[in-house]
């Protein structure tokens, strides 16, 4: 399986990390178990984010919410806001969803399979928080170990088949000794020598052990399946101001920006191209439009500001754009990526 003895590959990579981990805020000191809480929020926020875009909302969020009893009662529209930014808002609402299982429970239960178990929470957030935070030596793979892991045996098999190989050789080389800081060095490992391009295979205390670097097929493991091309979406955004604010609607709970507040938008489905224009009043579509990429499709957005008339009933609004309410500039801030940038414009060709 491994040209070097697992315990030996495993003593590599720690005595790596100890002469020179990145100090991240989340971070136990080597040796040492972390808090449940805080290594769970981070590994959450973590999650297809990076860490240098992690670190402030991490430290907003503790500030905000320093137990997970206190985030397990915080207000959801509160959390949303506070989370805008990060992206994949369905892991602020699995977060919640998370975090009111686990205070119920009073606590983080302290081994991945009962992790597992609650809402939202993966399999690779299980391993990490149970190894982190409680010592158990239990394989966390993300996207960096299974690179790392694909190198250093040469694997060819191609993603997502490779993962089960992936966990099944993490599983061999963790040690009983000190996991937490196994699964942190393995990540540190992909993330900042054995990179996706140009790794620093001379740095690597893995290198007399990896296959692909004899093999000369390093940047070719992982072995990826073909791209599937992203769709592209037409779809329209409604800026419906009056003096009292700009209408803001609690979109679905299911499907894209699910709970979110936002401004009101068409449907966005493939094919809808011109602006829908409800109710009576006249809008007008802004010059330039805004664009926005998604994981599964692209989107470009009209933009249409609507003028309600002074003394005009909320529920003429509603009926029009969706049950709401005149939003604050404060409100506004909260608003997800994709709606700023239609406030942006909004605002500027005011
Ligand atoms: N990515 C996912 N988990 C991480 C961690 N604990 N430290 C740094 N990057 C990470």
């Amino acid at each position: 399986m491994f040209d070097l003895a697992p315990d030996a590959l495993a003593a590599r990579l720690l005595a790596w990390y100890d002469a020179g981990h990145r100090d991240l805020p989340w971070r136990p000191a080597p040796g040492a178990l972390g808090d449940p809480y805080r290594v769970w929020l981070s590994e959450v926020m973590l999650q297809q984010t990076t860490v240098a875009a992690v670190i402030p909302y991490y430290r907003a969020f503790l500030d905000r919410w320093p137990t997970v009893e206190a985030l397990a009662a915080a207000d959801d529209a509160e959390v949303m806001a506070a989370w805008a930014g990060l992206g994949y808002y369905s892991r602020a609402r699995n977060l919640l969803a998370c975090a009111r299982a686990a205070a119920a429970a009073g606590g983080f239960p302290p081994t991945a399979a009962a992790l597992a178990k609650l809402p939202g929470l993966g399999p690779y957030t299980a391993a990490a928080v149970a190894a982190i935070a409680f010592g158990e030596a239990a394989a966390a793979v993300d996207g960096n170990v299974e690179r790392v892991l694909a190198r250093l045996t040469d694997d060819a098999t191609p993603l997502p088949a490779f993962k089960a190989r992936a966990r099944a050789l993490a599983q061999a080389l963790v040690p009983a000794a000190r996991p937490g800081d196994f699964v942190q060095a393995s990540i540190d490992l992909g993330a900042t020598v054995c990179r996706p391009r140009n790794p620093d295979c001379l740095l690597c205390p893995w290198r007399d052990a990896c296959r692909a670097r004899t093999a000369g097929t390093v940047e070719a493991r992982p072995v990826r399946p073909p791209k599937a091309a992203r769709p592209h979406r037409l779809g329209t955004v409604y800026w419906v101001w009056s003096e009292r604010g700009v209408w803001l609607v609690r979109r679905p709970e299911k499907g894209l920006l699910g709970g979110m507040l936002g401004l009101p938008t068409g449907e966005w489905r493939v094919g809808e191209t011109r602006p829908r224009l409800a109710g009576a009043w006249a809008g007008t579509t802004l010059n330039r439009g805004v664009g926005h990429v998604f994981t599964h499709f692209s989107l470009d957005l009209a933009v249409v500001r609507v003028h309600i008339p002074h003394g005009t009933p909320e529920a003429e609004v509603a009926a029009a754009f969706g049950e709401g309410f005149w939003g604050t500039a404060a409100d506004l801030d909260g608003l997800p990526t994709v709606m700023q940038k239609a406030r942006k414009l909004a605002e500027e060709t005011r």
